[in-house]
């Protein structure tokens, strides 16, 4: 067996016993360990977040008086009182306002694990991935904190340097990550970013 898939074993092992919907979990799990992304209270919007792995990790990292809401094309199992989900594409025009409409106050954080069914065809899949993470930092805006921080999937490829640039300028500071849970020859990355609009 090829050390790759027995690791993506190992985790799909652990995510059972653990009670996560799926093995993502840990990355975000790893990545919140080591750069404490989440608080209690804190309210968190998930983008791509089916099965739901990334918000049953948040709903105990935010506590009962958090709140996270989880948007994906497919729906998600009920999670908990803290957790509230619903079913849009992100590119919807209206996606806006029903996050407005949803949220207490705007995110402490945003989290995206946006990816789409993968064609195979790199430079297509890589094109697809980057316009679902800008129509994320689109939102910014209207949906996230001034100070707030951001965890964003993003696929290594044509685009991602404009995409880094444009975040270098509306956080304070970005740094790229790559958790241990995520396959070292995926290229996938996550873009850890702190402090919105603290610059502007
Ligand atoms: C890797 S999965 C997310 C796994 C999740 N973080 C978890 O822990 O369970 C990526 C998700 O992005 C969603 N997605 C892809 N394109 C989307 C779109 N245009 N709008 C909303 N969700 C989308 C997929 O349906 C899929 O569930």
């Amino acid at each position: 067996m090829r050390l790759d898939q027995a690791k993506r074993d190992r985790y799909r092992r652990i995510a059972k016993r653990e009670g996560y919907r799926s093995r993502a979990s840990f990355k975000l799990i790893q990545m919140d360990k080591k750069y404490k992304l989440f608080k209690p209270k804190h309210i968190v919007v998930d983008f791509g977040s089916a099965p739901g792995g990334w918000l049953q990790y948040l709903s105990k990292a935010i506590g009962t008086e958090g709140f996270a809401l989880g948007i994906d094309l497919k729906p998600v199992k009920p999670i908990a009182e803290n957790v509230k989900t619903f079913v849009t594409d992100i590119k919807n025009s209206n996606i806006e306002d029903k996050i407005i409409e949803m949220l207490p106050k705007k995110a402490d954080v945003v989290t995206s694990d946006l990816s789409q069914s993968l064609s195979g065809i790199w430079e297509l899949d890589v094109a697809r991935q980057i316009d679902l993470t800008s129509k994320v930092v689109e939102l910014f805006p209207s949906i996230l904190e001034k100070g707030g921080s951001s965890i964003l999937k993003v696929f290594q490829g044509e685009g991602f340097d404009a995409l880094l640039d444009r975040l270098k300028k509306d956080f304070k500071s970005m740094i790229i990550v790559k958790p241990p849970a995520s396959r070292p020859q995926s290229s996938e990355v996550y873009l850890l970013c702190r402090g919105y609009a603290d610059r502007l």
